[in-house]
């Protein structure tokens, strides 16, 4: 049984990750690396659940209670007592497996060590850890409050106890987990980050306007988003890596990484979060 979180990481996901957490009662402590962006998570969780009351799904003491359960933290170390803890930071391989082996040297031997990761193989963070038999990934979809699938990613070293926790915890979210085994990309980024790219292909290429691409994917296709849109608010950092881990983890050039992303990413385009992406924001 599941009754402290720890989150690693309160951007975009983090923030959610903890919210929906604490809502359900968990103790959250969430962890990132400077004051502001704690600041900005707890403020993005207050906006949602200030929205939630004037809807009237949630009233006034579900917001108080579940601001309650969230504490946070510069300090990786005290997290070292939780029961799971689930890591969302940058989509990178080498700082994640460093997180991953400072979490098996500070953490209790109960504790659950879940990634958040979009793209990158549970097995290789598994083994950074030290503890391989204890890791698993848990893979929220964005915006986390709203998306009902938790994809819960088994490796080959992930032990029943650990799998079974984290999959009955994504049921407990009211989420719906779904077993997926350990590949680059998982299911989800596997399918869906393809369609992305290929999207970014016809913006390079002059097939069309950004709006008229993502007017054919949502009225021609019935997509609640257009792939452009979608890509400015997943990130296009966080695209590119997945690009790049899908790319050199299969070896096969069907998923080469647009150009067009390379290099809006190189100039700080990165999306909704940095106020451009394919659109202004
Ligand atoms: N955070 C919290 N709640 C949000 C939100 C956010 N960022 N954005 C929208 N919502 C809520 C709204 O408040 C609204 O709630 P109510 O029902 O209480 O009114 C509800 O979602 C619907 O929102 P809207 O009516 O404003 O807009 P919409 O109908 O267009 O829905 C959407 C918004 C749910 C985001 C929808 O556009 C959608 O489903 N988009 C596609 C999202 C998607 O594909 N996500 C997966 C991305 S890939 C991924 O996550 C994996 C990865 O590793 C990259
Ligand atoms: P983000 O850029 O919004 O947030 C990342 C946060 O991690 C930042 O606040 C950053 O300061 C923090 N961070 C970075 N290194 C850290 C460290 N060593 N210790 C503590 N905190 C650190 O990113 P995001 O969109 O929330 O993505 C986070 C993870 O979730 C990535 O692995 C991403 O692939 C995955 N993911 C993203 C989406 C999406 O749609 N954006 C969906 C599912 C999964």
């Amino acid at each position: 049984m599941v009754s402290s979180v720890g989150i690693i990481g309160a951007g975009q996901m983090g923030a959610g990750i903890a919210q929906v957490c604490a809502a359900i009662g968990k103790k959250v402590i969430l962890c990132d690396i400077k004051q502001e962006f704690l600041d900005n998570g707890i403020g993005t969780i207050t906006k949602n659940l200030e929205r939630s009351v004037s809807k009237e799904r949630i009233n006034q003491d579900d917001m108080d209670n579940t601001l309650e359960n969230v504490s946070t933290t510069l300090e990786l170390n005290d997290l070292n007592n939780c029961d799971i803890i689930i890591e969302a930071i940058v989509e990178n391989i080498e700082i994640k497996k460093k997180l991953f082996s400072d979490l098996g040297h500070i953490c209790e031997e109960k504790t659950i060590l879940a990634s958040n990761t979009s793209s990158i193989p549970i097995g290789i963070l598994a083994e950074a850890s030290g503890r391989p038999t204890k890791v698993v990934g848990m893979h929220f979809m964005n915006p986390v409050p709203v998306m009902k699938l938790v994809e819960v990613i088994r490796a080959k070293s992930t032990n029943d106890d650990t799998f079974d926790t984290t999959f009955k915890l994504a049921e407990d979210l009211n989420k719906v987990p779904v077993l997926v085994n350990d590949f680059p990309g998982f299911v989800s980024n596997r399918i869906l980050l393809p369609m992305l790219n290929e999207a970014m292909f016809c913006v390079m290429e002059g097939v069309a306007e950004p709006e008229a691409i993502d007017t054919v994917m949502k009225l021609g296709m019935s997509h609640p988003m257009g792939p452009l849109t979608l890509a400015d608010f997943i990130g296009l950092d966080t695209c590119l890596a997945i690009m790049e881990v899908l790319h050199r983890d299969f070896n096969d050039n069907k998923y080469r990484p647009c150009p067009l992303l390379k290099e809006m990413v190189e100039q700080g385009k990165l999306g909704k979060k940095s106020g451009e992406g394919f659109y202004k924001y």
